[in-house]
């Protein structure tokens, strides 16, 4: 089928056309609408079609196909069904070519040589697969080429020439570019310097055709950009024309839209007949001819990888964003310099944090001594400032007058805020809506720093979707702005910056355990997983002892049977989120799972790469603590230490006084306080009555104290 998208491209250049490329999302705004729409494209005189595949979190796309891919989700699309809906497409007469669109996680999940099998037999000519990074793409490829298919690579004003150089290489259609740094969405204008991004891309792909796309949506946009370019993509536009088509008049409007971009010009399209001998001559092709892509490595200075997790699954405009994190990073930790002005940022911090006994704690246990490191004194009340310290003075060096932040429980975007005023940046914090309302006193907090708070009110309006929106006013703005990633997740180098930033703890704990203890490791060290940055500051400087263990604690939520939780490595299985490969709460069609946690910074997804490989190489134990449990936790530190502790860090309390009564008392644990629970006092006493009774705690203000 690749054979078809070439020829379509040929026919349009020998009748001196520009090729008309239109998207929609499968199954919006009905499923009974996306035929009568594909069939609309074709009599109206487009080229080809592309068909959006709904994916819970589309970070590449702005809010007009967001928002189409949420109401396919909820009108119950599947991978399987836009298969089907492709099918029945066909065997009613749609024979332009059809490329099907999407993100790699739902393929992933599916099986990638099983549907790409599938969707060739459905009648699908190629694939954009929007996050696929090139050295994925040429396994991807080789699976495409064999069935013949066609991968059409996504090329952005921010790719380099050696990336374009293979990604050239992997086009063996047509190649698209996106006119802009962004998202998805029409605009009023077309992007002023595509002639240099056009004139770049054909050095490196000669004759391959090029199709451009972003923001274009009139009849004059279709004839500048197609004065550049052999085809013109158009997406968002049509997606709002159908919304606002009545139902049963959407063929009408769309057939009309396209009429009036093309000014009625008509090419000749195959019979079902003929569609599929072509179909049936790519496939014999595919298989006959050998197609070999040399192998692709960038270089990084720190492994971009732990195991089969990490990597950088973006669409290719971040990449930019993200190699010039990666150069920021890797000259600032070998530079002594940096970790100057980091440490002498301590006494600000209040670093280092202390660690001592817990007396009380540990005689309740009647098992181990348990200790606790005191993360929840640093300044701001979190482990969070360490990271937020050391990315700003990142982003300062890079000379970004920007800052930006995603966070859940507001703690992350408190520190952030924090070093943000400090340092004179101006800051942006994206924060769910749902978080907001939780989280009300940090959110607050943020603007009394100067910091603006975003509430992002898409999709399930928590961390996960506020991560979502933060990576798309990052790759819109990214010359004055560095996006401060709050946990150790995303794509690299995320994950090890973080890890990295956050290994002041383990360091810390380790060298004052030593101290007093007579030279001694802790037998078990404990800390809660959100993303992970608390746990993997803690873990990394023990991994390499291997007599300590290492346990990290999840959110159970309402227990791991009702699927309303956060244990991601407990729960998850592997796929592609935000950036990075690693354990994902997913359903069954790759579609990510909404989550629960009574503490909002624990409630994502997803979870740091560095963790999942642990996980698989048995270095360190994961458990699920629940809501219930984690109020225990959080009851027991408060009255027996005296130390409220965040809701969070309640979930690593619970599970080490689980494991604490289990080990000897010569034996020692270290919990990791991660942050204190001010922030949740609201929380607690929200959730005190549907909690309380379980765990026979009844704190309601009934009685007056005062009597
Ligand atoms: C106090 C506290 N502990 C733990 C976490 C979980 O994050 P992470 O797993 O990145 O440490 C958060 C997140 O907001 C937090 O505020």
């Amino acid at each position: 089928m690749s054979e078809q998208l070439r020829q379509t491209f040929i026919n349009a250049k020998n009748e001196g056309r520009k090729a008309l490329v239109t998207f929609m999302t499968a199954g919006y705004p009905t499923v009974d609408d996306t035929i009568p729409i594909l069939k609309a494209f074709q009599d109206g005189g487009v080229d080809v079609i592309e068909l959006g595949m709904p994916f819970s979190d589309p970070i590449a796309d702005g809010p007009t196909i967001q928002v189409a891919n949420t109401v396919a989700l909820n009108n119950g699309v599947t991978m399987k069904m836009t298969l089907e809906l492709l099918k029945k497409a066909r065997s009613e007469g749609v024979t332009v070519p059809v490329i099907l669109m999407g993100y790699y996680n739902p393929i992933l999940n599916y099986g990638e040589e099983q549907f790409i099998k599938d969707a060739a037999e459905a009648g699908a000519n190629g694939f954009i697969i929007v996050d696929l990074p090139p050295e994925e793409a040429i396994k991807v490829r080789n699976y495409v080429h064999d069935n013949g298919l066609s991968l059409i690579p996504l090329v952005a004003p921010s790719t380099t020439d050696e990336r374009l150089e293979l990604l050239s290489q992997i086009a063996n259609s047509f190649i698209y570019v996106v006119s802009r740094m962004g998202t998805t969405g029409a605009q009023t204008s077309v992007a002023s310097d595509l002639d240099v991004l056009i004139n770049r891309v054909r050095k490196h792909s000669g004759n391959t055709p090029i199709a451009v796309g972003f923001g274009v949506a009139t009849r004059e946009h279709f004839v500048t950009v197609g004065e550049l370019a052999d085809g013109v993509v158009i997406g968002s536009k049509i997606v709002t024309l159908c919304k606002e088509a009545e139902q049963g008049q959407r063929y009408n409007a769309v057939k009309k839209y396209v009429e009036t971009i093309l000014n009625g010009v008509k090419h000749s399209i195959p019979t079902i007949e003929e569609f599929q001998a072509m179909q049936r001559k790519s496939r014999e092709e595919g298989q006959l001819t050998k197609d070999v892509i040399a192998g692709f490595k960038e270089a990084h200075k720190h492994k971009m990888n732990f195991g089969e997790f990490g990597g950088q699954y973006v669409p290719e405009a971040l990449h930019a964003c993200l190699r010039e994190l990666e150069a920021g990073f890797d000259a600032a930790v070998v530079d002594p310099t940096f970790w100057e002005e980091f440490r002498s940022l301590y006494s600000y911090i209040g670093r280092p944090s202390s660690l001592h006994r817990a007396e009380r704690l540990t005689e309740h246990c009647g098992g181990a001594q348990i200790w606790l490191k005191r993360e929840d004194l640093n300044h701001t009340g979190s482990h969070k400032i360490n990271n937020a310290l050391a990315q700003v003075l990142l982003a300062k060096r890079l000379g970004k007058k920007n800052v930006i932040a995603e966070t859940g429980a507001g703690q992350h975007g408190v520190a952030t805020a924090t070093a943000c005023a400090k340092f004179g940046l101006s800051c942006t914090v994206f924060m769910g809506a749902e978080d907001c309302r939780r989280q009300a006193l940090n959110v607050f907090r943020m603007r009394i720093l100067g910091a603006k708070v975003v509430a992002v009110t898409n999709g399930t309006k928590t961390l996960r979707d506020a991560t979502s929106e933060a990576f798309r006013f990052w790759v819109t703005n990214l010359k004055d702005t560095y996006y401060v990633v709050g946990s150790a997740i995303g794509p690299h180098p995320y994950p090890t910056l973080v890890r990295t930033f956050q290994s002041v703890i383990g360091n810390e704990t380790k060298e004052q355990f030593a101290k007093l203890n007579d030279g001694k490791l802790p037998n078990c060290v404990v800390a809660c997983v959100g993303g992970g940055s608390n746990s993997s500051g803690m873990f990394s400087p023990f991994e390499k002892d291997l007599s300590v263990r290492l346990v990290g604690v999840e959110a159970g939520g309402d227990g791991l049977e009702t699927g309303y939780h956060s244990a991601t490595l407990t729960a998850g299985k592997l796929g592609v989120f935000h950036g990075v490969k690693t354990y994902v709460l997913q359903d069954n069609d790759g579609q990510v799972h909404d989550t629960h946690s009574v503490s909002a910074g624990l409630d994502y997804p997803g979870v740091g790469p560095e963790l999942a490989y642990w996980k698989s190489t048995g270095r360190a134990d994961f458990m699920a603590v629940t809501d219930a449990e984690a109020l225990e936790g959080f009851r027991l530190l408060s009255q027996l230490e005296g130390i409220i502790p965040a809701l969070e860090s309640s979930h690593a309390v619970y599970g080490a006084v689980k494991i604490a009564k289990k080990m000897p008392s010569d034996q020692h644990i270290v919990i990791n306080v991660s942050g204190r629970g001010d922030k949740d006092v609201q929380s607690v006493a929200e959730v005190l009555p549907k909690l309380g009774p379980k765990i026979g705690w009844d704190l309601r203000f009934e009685q007056n104290p005062a009597a």
